[in-house]
């Protein structure tokens, strides 16, 4: 499906953000991960557990069920699954057959996320999640803060699109943190498989407009390296630096702020998404001023892609070809790496 070949979705041999880890506790918590349902939890000694969330027995949702201790015991006739998947008890007979079971995947903390794997089991290796000290989460002094969750009304690569392309902060995001040079200045493109970046260095340009107007860029005009590192096939780690111009008379070239952001796109159905919004900053940073300087930037990305989710609808999903320009490089080059991704699953 758009904008991959028809029947292509989303790779399932992959590391996905189902949650913020600090926030799955003792609860069953509901996501779909490529269309498979998942009800998820931490058991009593605090291990995360990922069943498969449709309950054999007539399909009831288990994340809307109960635990009881760490058995899921489905709300509908009342089933027992144990964490492991086994069905454990049936409460209208004696015998519990030993086949009678729900799949389990593999699921682990990293970083400040819970990831789930709905693939091929032998194959999730944890080797595969986005490293931590690359990401600015190790070893930089950064302190991690998570920020917003959204379910959000779009195919998930809209918000990968959206993510792949920074061109666009100079207008959807024109009145906050973008500026015209985030269109206008030519890109640095890196590329190694599973991993495309894009990173623009702009010099003595005019600061954007909230950060100036909240004093977070003192000056008029400010020196900013902004780009973004994408881990395929969701997760992307934000690189804001900002130094003084070099032509500043107290402090030349001296930096002023380094940050880093992580955007986690999850697809759940073909048209269906999680968004994960999470920060890393330094100490010195107000975060709640930043949570509130950013949410409307993030709710205008959501817009963005669930009124390109409607347009597309009117073509039934599969709208007429894009015209492509220079700035799309890094974009197609993505797209073309998670194809790459879906062929091989297809192949076997
Ligand atoms: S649907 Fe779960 S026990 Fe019947
Ligand atoms: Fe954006």
């Amino acid at each position: 499906m758009y904008p991959f070949k028809p029947g292509s979705f989303a790779p399932k041999n992959a590391w996905y953000v189902i949650g913020f880890a600090h926030e799955i506790g003792h609860a069953l918590v509901g996501r779909t991960v490529v269309n498979t349902p998942l009800a998820i939890y931490r058991k009593e000694n605090g291990e995360l557990v990922a069943l498969n969330g449709r309950c054999p027995h007539r399909h009831f949702p288990l994340a809307k069920s109960c635990l009881e201790g760490d058995v899921v015991r489905c709300g509908y006739h009342g089933f027992a699954f144990g964490p492991d998947g086994q069905c454990v008890d049936i409460p209208s007979q004696e015998h519990t057959p030993l086949a009678y079971r729900v799949q389990t995947y593999p699921i682990v903390e990293h970083g400040m996320w819970a990831w789930a794997w709905v693939g091929e089991a032998e194959k999730a290796d944890p080797a595969l999640l986005p490293p931590l000290a690359e990401i600015g989460l190790e070893g930089e002094g950064l302190i991690g803060h998570t920020m917003f969750f959204h379910e959000v009304e779009c195919r998930y690569q809209l918000l990968n699109d959206n993510l792949f392309d920074l061109s666009h902060l100079a207008f959807l995001h024109g009145t906050s943190i973008g500026t015209a040079e985030n269109a206008s200045m030519p890109e640095e493109l890196v590329k190694r498989p599973g991993f495309v970046s894009s990173m623009r260095r702009i010099k003595d340009a005019p600061s954007p407009p909230i950060m100036h107007a909240l004093g977070i860029y003192p000056t008029e005009t400010i020196d900013r390296a902004m780009g973004m590192e994408s881990y395929l096939p969701g997760f992307h780690s934000g690189i804001t630096e900002v130094a003084y111009p070099a032509n500043h008379p107290q402090a030349p070239g001296e930096p002023i702020s380094r940050n880093r952001v992580y955007h986690s796109i999850t697809p759940a159905t073909p048209r269906t998404c999680y968004y994960h919004f999470a920060v890393a900053v330094d100490e010195t940073v107000n975060v709640e001023q930043m949570r509130t300087n950013l949410a409307p930037v993030i709710d205008e990305d959501i817009f963005a892609s669930v009124e390109i989710e409607k347009m597309i609808d009117l073509y039934d999903g599969e709208p007429p070809r894009e015209l492509m320009v220079r700035s799309d490089t890094n974009a197609v080059e993505g797209r073309r790496m998670i194809q790459a991704m879906m062929d091989a699953e297809a192949q076997g």
